[in-house]
């Protein structure tokens, strides 16, 4: 079976409420569970922190436990050299997932620490961004059920 973490870091817990003009109005849960309902196929395993090295010791732990990492890391994005090597040292495929368009954004939201270790990045599309990555894992392109188990 697939298994995927989707893994959010701070700030993302108040997705539906936060600046819902850029985030939007739906609670992140809420669609995360959504996701659970319609691809029954997929172990997912949903994880959020506000605090860097929980996210870090999380990641960690994923190691040998899933096929491929969803992550938006909020704010640590754009400030997280030690999340970029936690990822660097899991070695498994990880898509990066923003709700806003970075790039449209202030620029210090330009740069990412984390794009340039994951396999690839999704931002600007609203919450479907979480969708997306997981038909890439679907894809088989991604980490192939079984595989760095
Ligand atoms: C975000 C973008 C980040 O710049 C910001 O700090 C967030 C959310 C997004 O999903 O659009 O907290 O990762």
């Amino acid at each position: 079976m697939l298994s995927l973490a989707v893994v959010n870091g701070p700030n993302l817990n108040l997705v539906g409420l936060r600046e819902p003009e850029i985030y939007g109005t739906q609670s992140l849960n809420d669609y995360l569970q959504s996701l659970r309902e319609k691809y029954a196929q997929i172990e997912f395993s949903f994880y959020q922190s506000n605090v860097e090295g929980e996210l870090i010791n999380y990641l960690q732990q994923c190691r040998g436990r899933v096929n491929g990492i969803i992550l938006n890391a909020g704010a640590y994005t754009h400030t997280s050299i030690a999340l970029a090597d936690a990822l660097a040292a899991i070695a498994l495929p990880a898509v990066e997932v923003h709700i806003s368009n970075v790039l449209a954004r202030e620029d210090y939201r330009k740069t990412s620490y984390i794009s340039g270790k994951c396999v690839g990045s999704i931002s600007g599309l609203g919450l479907l961004g979480y969708e997306l990555a997981v038909l890439y894992f679907l894809s088989n392109q991604g980490a192939t059920p079984g595989e760095n188990l």
